[in-house]
């Protein structure tokens, strides 16, 4: 099957990459790791596979994660263990060989002139660490983040001095209500014409879709679908559209925009 999913991506995408570090993020939960930079040009929202060369068959695929940034440093990524392949890759060292596909899927789509509302759930801060590293005019940006976990493990605090930033812990229902009065606030407030762009898990997204629609904002939602190919192949990453019947989150998201895909 691994050959078969080959034999489908353009290789030219492909490299191996050592890894140049892994910092954890407040806790053995959250990691930062960082790849020798792959030179790419990128777009924020696009994401790259990831299969540490000394994987056998288990855990057996790639795993998708979204390019946080690319600068002198390496490639960075940022992700939480929620699983096999996760720990595994926590487990990572200096040095060690990652096999990465990318840079992979359609990325948010933006003018730097116009005002933009970022807002990111969980682990779906990560694609916004390169947007605000390199908008021309960060002036035009702000972000609120909504998270569950202990801020400290989140990339957030750099993204605060660097733009306008609120954060929001929902742990309660209580918390949820005001994460959603704040998002349909904002949201009101950047439309018609600012853009708002979303990452983060689906309930998120649907909350932001809902007020979006309500408030009649532009809004594109980043998903953070399971996926098995990352390039098309399988069809392991589908979601209902709102008009077509199905979309492929690798191939022609993950990013949308929100009425355009059922969440
Ligand atoms: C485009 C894209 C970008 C992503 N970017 C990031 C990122 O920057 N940082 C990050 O931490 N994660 C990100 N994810 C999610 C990440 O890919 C999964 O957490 C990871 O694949 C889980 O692998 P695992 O083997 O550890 O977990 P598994 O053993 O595969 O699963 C463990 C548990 O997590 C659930 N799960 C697995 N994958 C997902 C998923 N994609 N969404 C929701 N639940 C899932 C499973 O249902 C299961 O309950 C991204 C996903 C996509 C599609
Ligand atoms: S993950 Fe294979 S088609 Fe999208």
């Amino acid at each position: 099957m691994v050959m078969a999913v080959q034999g489908l991506i353009d290789m030219s995408m492909c490299t191996s990459l050592p890894v140049v570090a892994l910092n954890r993020l407040g806790s053995d939960r959250f990691v930062h790791l960082i790849l020798q930079s792959p030179g790419w040009k990128w777009i924020p929202g696009q994401f790259v596979m990831l299969r540490p060369s000394s994987w056998s068959q288990d855990p057996f695929g790639a795993r998708p994660f979204s390019i946080a940034d690319i600068d002198e440093q390496g490639l960075h990524v940022y992700f939480q263990v929620v699983g096999q392949g996760t720990e595994y890759l926590s487990g990572l060292g200096p040095g060690d060989r990652v096999r990465v596909w990318g840079p992979l899927g359609r990325g948010f789509s933006y003018e730097e002139d116009k005002a933009l509302l970022l807002l990111a759930g969980g682990m779906g801060l990560a694609p916004f660490v390169g947007l605000i590293r390199t908008h021309p005019k960060p002036i035009n940006l702000e972000l609120i983040f909504g998270h569950r976990q202990d801020i400290a493990g989140y990339p957030f605090q750099r993204l605060e001095q660097q733009t306008l930033a609120w954060s929001f812990q929902d742990r309660t229902e209580e918390d949820l209500l005001e994460l959603k009065r704040v998002l349909g606030l904002k949201i009101r407030g950047y439309a018609p014409e600012g853009e708002v762009l979303a990452c983060g898990p689906r309930p998120f997204l649907k909350m932001v879709k809902g007020l979006s629609a309500e408030f009649v904002a532009r809004t594109q939602v980043s998903l953070e679908t399971v996926m098995m190919c990352g390039v098309g192949a399988c069809l392991g990453c589908v979601v209902p559209g709102e008009n077509k019947a199905n979309l492929k989150a690798c191939s022609q998201g993950p990013v949308f925009r929100a009425e355009e895909v059922r969440l």
